[in-house]
């Protein structure tokens, strides 16, 4: 159901089914797909494996011409915030690598990504990335009803902050379901006790891009990759969540460990 003020469609529980397999499938994908990374692979070998696994499990990867878009995934590489476009770029030792699925399985969209270190990467990247996990949980613990979007803001970007990063503000979660972006967007930056209310049945993603440097972003001429401002590294994390009578439900959940994510 639309809410007619806002724009959110509140999901009942027989469309969350459908959520929530759309979301353990591109979970699953992610997982998969990171078994593979090493270095000299390179950003297209990632595309295509992913690409085939969601086909062969009767998915549709969401990226893929969605507003133009070129390939199945995004791969975003050290100072690339978010939308990398797969290419000839190959890994090396030390790189991070954000890796973000989406996928469309039945009409309804799953969208995770994690941050994953190639070989070994220099303390700095370690902490940025370790940094940027704990945003998204702190965001997600923020989650239940009758609290406020700015209240999952507020707490990553107070995390990102105390560890002298900064949080980008050109990109935010978004609403998801049928839909790839619905409403609400959801900021990572804020004030506790500010914005919309959350309740049962909204479902949205939270995907905090925390860099190491300024906030600041820019995009390159391909219309697509964003990089930072100011060619510092940038790390990511994103889950799928529903709001719940009590809590929130991870959608995009793991089935075991992620590989390479440190
Ligand atoms: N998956 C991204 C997100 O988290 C969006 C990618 S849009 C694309 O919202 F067109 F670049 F794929
Ligand atoms: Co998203
Ligand atoms: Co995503």
């Amino acid at each position: 159901m639309a809410d007619v003020m806002t724009g959110v469609k509140i999901k009942s529980e027989r469309e969350l089914e459908g959520l929530r397999r759309a979301c353990r499938l591109t979970a699953a994908t992610l997982e998969e797909t990171a078994k593979i990374l090493d270095e000299g692979l390179t950003t297209n070998e990632i595309n295509r494996f992913a690409h085939e696994f969601t086909l062969q499990h009767g998915g549709i990867p969401a990226p893929l011409h969605y507003h133009g878009y070129p390939k199945s995934i995004c791969t975003s590489v050290n100072d690339v915030i978010c939308h990398g476009i797969p290419g000839k770029q190959m890994l090396k030792n030390g790189d991070i690598i954000n890796i973000d699925i989406t996928t469309i399985l039945d009409g309804w969209h799953g969208d995770v990504s994690a941050t994953f270190c190639i070989g070994t990467v220099s303390p700095a990247a370690r902490a940025l990335v370790e940094t940027a996990r704990e945003c998204l949980q702190l965001g997600i613990a923020e989650v239940k009803p009758g609290a406020r979007l700015g209240d999952i803001g507020a707490a990553i970007q107070q995390h990102a902050e105390r560890n002298t990063f900064s949080v980008v503000r050109d990109y935010v979660g978004h609403g998801i379901g049928r839909g790839f972006h619905e409403d609400p967007q959801v900021p990572h930056y804020g004030s506790p006790g500010r914005g919309m209310r959350l309740e049962k049945g909204m479902t949205f993603t939270i995907e905090p891009m925390i860099n190491e440097g300024t906030w600041q972003a820019r995009v390159l001429g391909d219309g697509w990759t964003a990089v930072t401002a100011d060619g510092a590294l940038s790390a990511q994390f994103e889950h799928t969540v529903a709001v719940t009578e009590n809590g929130c439900e991870v959608l995009t959940v793991f089935a075991s460990k992620l590989q390479n994510s440190e």
